[in-house]
């Protein structure tokens, strides 16, 4: 396995139920990975417990902390929501943009493009997931997967398209038992690669870490590290929340 860097991201979602379980996986977290040199673990908890997990964490220096979802704007009447500002304030490093999730509540393109951008603006690493709803015979999933690409990052000043990370998720792997077959999302990666390189050139193509997501765990994911070279790391949803699942993940990748 390469030892460059890995970067697992924790996407909590709306899980633990409470603050305490949530510290305890983190602390977890922590204590495995002072013997793991080549990984960075980002833990995107939900909103209520984003300063307190990061308070702990900044003493630990070891994980980083994540937001799950920030509004487009910088600041206003918005009940409920967060800015990227925000987010920062208490800690947060990374956002996670344009989850499927979100993008299932009606979350647009566009939308998503003023996100990764306030991310950047704010100091936050802009985690933009694409990803189609289905693969079409006519190959259209991959003009899909590309305009998210391109219309995510079409606001994101030139100087700062290589601090941006793209998660790929197939709409369908999201919840499901196991990933798709292998060469599905390695011919994915590599096209996302090639929308990278034609647009933006070739330094900024290389500079930006793509990542898996979609029923990632221990078994799959040092499979998919291992077949799929383009690939530096993953966003994990269900694995990322269970103290056991999470351990044995990351000693997977150990
Ligand atoms: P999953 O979710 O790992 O539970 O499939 C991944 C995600 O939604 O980011």
């Amino acid at each position: 396995m390469s030892q460059t860097k890995v970067l697992l991201v924790a996407n909590w979602k709306m899980y633990p139920q409470t603050i305490e379980e949530a510290r305890a996986i983190s602390r977890r977290v922590d204590s495995l990975l002072k013997h793991v040199k080549h990984m960075r673990f980002v833990i995107c908890p939900p909103a209520v417990f984003l300063a307190d997990i990061a308070r702990a964490a900044a003493k630990k220096k070891i994980v980083l902390v994540g937001v799950q979802h920030i509004h487009a704007e910088l600041e206003g009447a918005h009940t409920g929501e967060i800015s990227a500002g925000q987010a920062h304030s208490v800690g947060a490093r990374y956002a996670i943009v344009g989850h499927a999730e979100r993008r299932a509540l009606g979350e647009t393109n566009i939308e998503t493009g003023k996100k990764v951008f306030m991310a950047l603006t704010s100091g936050l690493t802009p985690i933009l997931c694409v990803g189609e709803k289905e693969r079409d015979s006519q190959g259209l999933f991959l003009k899909t997967v590309a305009t998210q690409i391109t219309e995510g990052m079409s606001l994101v000043p030139q100087h700062h398209r290589g601090r941006v990370v793209i998660a790929y998720e197939p709409v369908y792997a999201i919840g499901a038992p196991k990933p798709p077959q292998e060469s599905e999302i390695h011919h994915m990666i590599l096209a996302i690669r090639k929308t990278l390189t034609q647009t933006y050139g070739a330094s900024v193509a290389r500079n930006v870490p793509l990542l898996y997501g979609g029923a990632v765990d221990a078994t799959s994911a040092p499979q998919l590290l291992h077949n799929i070279p383009e690939l530096q790391g993953f966003l994990v949803g269900r694995a990322s929340v269970d103290i056991q699942k999470c351990s044995d993940l990351i000693q997977s990748l150990s």
